[in-house]
């Protein structure tokens, strides 16, 4: 069975329903054989990221950044995750008040060196977390997982 790893820092309840809505895109009708495992960004672990197939990063923006805990979970899993997760999709959502562009550009950059395929354009989310935009990441998450389901 493929897995897909969510990795996440949602520490607001906005971020946490991003969140929460992905996870029920990963599983949305019509995908099978796809195991969805969620983690803190704030817990990286390297074994988990070369066990799985994909992968899914949500982040707040942080002056003009990803956040502090995404950055530390690229940190500890990049080097040990070179070899063996080049090309496998990825997909990510930024959640900001104003600006995510550079945090979407530093996810992009350090993917690129990972050599990880984009499934999805970066998402970046704006404004108050409603529905709207609770359905991007679900959407994004479905999108990601039933890539996985050919894998
Ligand atoms: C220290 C700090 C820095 C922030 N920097 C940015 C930023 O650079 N760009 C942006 O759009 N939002 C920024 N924000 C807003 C956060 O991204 C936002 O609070 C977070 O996504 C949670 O949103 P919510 O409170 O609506 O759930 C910042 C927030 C804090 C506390």
């Amino acid at each position: 069975m493929a897995r897909l790893l969510i990795v996440h820092h949602s520490p607001t309840p906005g971020l946490r329903a991003l969140l929460d809505s992905a996870v029920a895109g990963a599983a949305a009708p019509g995908i099978d054989g796809v195991e969805v495992v969620v983690a803190e960004a704030l817990d990286p672990d390297p074994d988990l990221v070369a066990a799985s197939d994909g992968y899914l990063l949500g982040t707040p923006a942080n002056l003009g950044y990803m956040s502090g805990a995404l950055k530390h979970w690229f940190d500890v899993v990049y080097n040990p995750s070179l070899e063996h997760t080049a090309r496998r999709p990825f997909g990510c959502w930024v959640h900001g008040e104003s600006d995510t562009t550079g945090a979407i550009a530093a996810i992009e950059k350090i993917a690129t060196g990972l050599q990880w395929r984009a499934v999805q354009p970066p998402l970046g989310l704006i404004g108050p977390v409603d529905d709207a935009l609770s359905g991007q990441t679900w959407e994004l998450a479905a999108a990601l997982a039933a890539t996985l389901m050919d894998a």
